[in-house]
């Protein structure tokens, strides 16, 4: 029997690392190394694993087939190099390398096949942002039957996306002080989530001159970030034939209608509300979708990934 592979989980201790150290102890995964930064190393998560400091000594020393970083774009830059020196495949959650050359950025059911290129040349595929995954799913199905002419997209975030942090900061406000808010940094007239949004978008559908146009909000709500897409297309697509596309797409359920609070916990792109889009001038729907931008948005998706890895280029010694 072939060894399970040997997975470091880097921000073990964060929104993110938390979802995937429960994902990978579901799965039976048992080769399983915690890291964070020295302010929690040396405690203990649920099953006994003991946090270790994710310095670059650490990191660079090797035995890891598989590191899974969920630490923040800047501790990714300086981390993720040493642990691919130290011989691991990296599947990076931050927007470090989402839209550089040479890292395959990949939601398994829209590109997959893309994963694999980095096994032999950068040894990093990066995880897309968490609106950008459900969104992808989402328009892959419906740009491959009737081809995308145009993307608009508002967003409502939960605080969960913005960390473990944020998400104390929420248990302990009064709701009459709950508020909406665009607390990302500014990118000329947009939010940088915004030109993400796009970026990423046009990169992974492989369209890269898809006119997108994003709004991203962030509500009080705990877990789960929902979307209001409107899109057209270039050839005619009812509203029936795209439920009928979005009811066969891989990770997509429809549902009447798709809040956070449903899609919290489970690893579906929830999508309902398919409609003709009344302002469009024709081949336009509008749809509204919800998904654990945790889970899918983040944790599921690069275990996915890590299993394509493992499964194309077999690590486990
Ligand atoms: N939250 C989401 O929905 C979501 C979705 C997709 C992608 N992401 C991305 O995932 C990353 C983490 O997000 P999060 O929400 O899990 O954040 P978080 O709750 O703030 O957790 C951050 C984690 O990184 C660790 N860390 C921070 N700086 C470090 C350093 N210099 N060295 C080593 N470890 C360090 C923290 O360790 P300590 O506990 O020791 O401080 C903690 O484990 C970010 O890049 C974020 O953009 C998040």
């Amino acid at each position: 029997m072939t060894p399970q592979p040997r997975i470091g989980v880097v921000g073990a201790t964060g929104a993110v690392g938390a979802v995937t150290m429960r994902l990978l102890r579901e799965r039976g995964y048992e080769r399983v190394r915690a890291f964070a930064s020295a302010r929690s190393a040396g405690g203990e998560l649920d099953g006994g694993i003991v946090v270790e400091e994710a310095t670059p000594e650490a990191l660079a020393a090797g035995g890891l087939d598989v590191a899974l970083f969920s630490v923040g774009t800047s501790a990714s830059r300086e981390l993720v190099p040493h642990a691919v020196e130290g011989g691991a495949l990296v599947v990076d959650k931050s927007s470090a390398y989402r839209l550089e050359d040479g890292y395959p950025l990949v939601v398994p059911e829209v590109n997959g096949r893309r994963a694999l290129e980095a096994v032999e040349t950068t040894r990093v595929v990066a995880n897309p942002n968490c609106c950008t995954i459900p969104l992808t799913c989402v328009l892959a199905p419906l740009h491959e039957a009737a081809g995308l002419r145009r993307v608009r997209v508002s967003t409502y975030q939960s605080v969960s996306g913005a960390g473990a942090q944020r998400m104390e900061r929420l248990r302990n406000e009064a709701p009459a002080d709950h508020d909406l808010g665009m607390d990302w940094s500014w990118d000329g007239d947009e939010t940088d989530e915004e030109s993400k949004l796009r970026a990423e978008t046009r990169k992974i559908l492989e369209l890269p001159a898809l006119p997108v146009s994003a709004t991203t909000v962030r509500v009080p709500v705990m877990v789960g970030h929902a979307e209001s897409v409107w899109l057209e297309t270039e050839e005619p697509l009812s509203a029936a034939q795209a439920e009928s596309l979005l009811a066969a797409a891989p990770s997509v359920r429809l549902v009447g209608v798709p809040t956070p609070g449903a899609a919290a916990r489970t690893d579906d792109v929830l999508v309902g509300r398919i409609r003709p889009d009344r302002a469009a001038d024709g081949n336009g729907l509008a749809l509204f979708l919800a998904c654990d931008n945790l889970n899918k948005g983040a944790a599921l998706n690069a275990l996915q990934i890590a299993e394509l890895l493992v499964a194309g280029a077999p690590v486990a010694r």
